[in-house]
């Protein structure tokens, strides 16, 4: 990887990546228990495992790598280990800067964790730069407008077309801010190059964004719900051939 935009700090038992920007990061910074009451746990659009931290150095959002379903009552935050290269904490940390190279509207990424946990497990967090003034989609006060849908149509198509195959496209890991639309939550996503327009997993990825549209924007009657997603797909469908801007 580009040594220019991570700095790495791999010992037997741990692996720390750095944007060098931040020349300060220490592992300490992916506890949230380190950052006492500058800690706030998000509230709303996730699963329980993300933390506003507000800093001398600027506002973050902390994530750790959590599990639901039945595995999780085994453990909610170990994983097996495969290798430091292989943990979800880096790869996402690594792609987001793949992202941002592109020009796509992703969160900058701060650092990423992860420690070995007893013989076979790992457990790690990622630490990101938190986008100012954003609201998750469902909250959204211009949700029942549709120059909204049209907008999130479009940046959906940027970022497939770009073969950017989000694991997880759900209404909260959509951000408004105002005029910016940002896409967020990057765990187990991967890029897809050279995927054409049909590729089943686009058809998936919107698949999952409907889903989530019909249980997560219940403030919208389902008629309206409708009109706003056909506006989404007809912006999808018109916006293609512009996968990034250069920054
Ligand atoms: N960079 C960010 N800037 C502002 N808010 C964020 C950012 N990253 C996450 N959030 C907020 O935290 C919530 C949870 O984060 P997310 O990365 O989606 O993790 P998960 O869904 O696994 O809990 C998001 O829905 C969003 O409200
Ligand atoms: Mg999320």
């Amino acid at each position: 990887m580009n040594s220019s935009t991570e700095a790495a700090l791999i010992t037997g038992s741990s692996a720390l990546l750095c944007n060098p920007a931040f020349n300060a990061v220490t592992g300490d910074w992916l506890d949230p228990g380190f950052w006492g009451d500058r800690a706030r746990l998000v509230a709303s659009g996730g699963r329980g495992g993300a933390w506003y931290i507000s800093a001398s150095e600027g506002e973050f959002v902390l994530r750790r790598y959590l599990r639901g379903g039945l595995v999780a009552r085994l453990s909610r935050a170990s994983y097996v280990f495969t290798g430091f290269n292989n943990t979800r904490s880096l790869r996402e940390f690594r792609l987001l800067l793949q992202l941002r190279a592109r020009g796509l509207p992703v969160p900058e990424p701060v650092a990423a964790l992860a420690r070995r946990s007893g013989l076979l497990f790992w457990q790690g967090a990622i630490l990101l730069r938190r986008i100012p003034r954003a609201h998750p989609l469902p909250e959204s006060p211009a949700l029942g407008e549709v120059d909204l849908w049209s907008r999130v149509g479009e940046l959906v198509r940027r970022f497939h077309d770009a073969g950017l195959d989000h694991a997880d496209l759900n209404c909260d890991n959509i951000l408004e801010a105002g005029e910016d639309l940002w896409l967020i939550d990057f765990d187990r996503c991967r890029l897809r190059p050279g995927s054409g327009p049909q590729a089943r997993w686009k058809q998936s990825n919107l698949r999952r964004l409907r889903r989530s549209v019909a249980k997560r924007c219940r403030v919208l009657p389902p008629e309206r719900q409708e009109e706003l997603w056909q506006q989404l797909l007809q912006a999808y469908a018109a916006s293609g051939g512009q996968p990034g801007r250069p920054l």
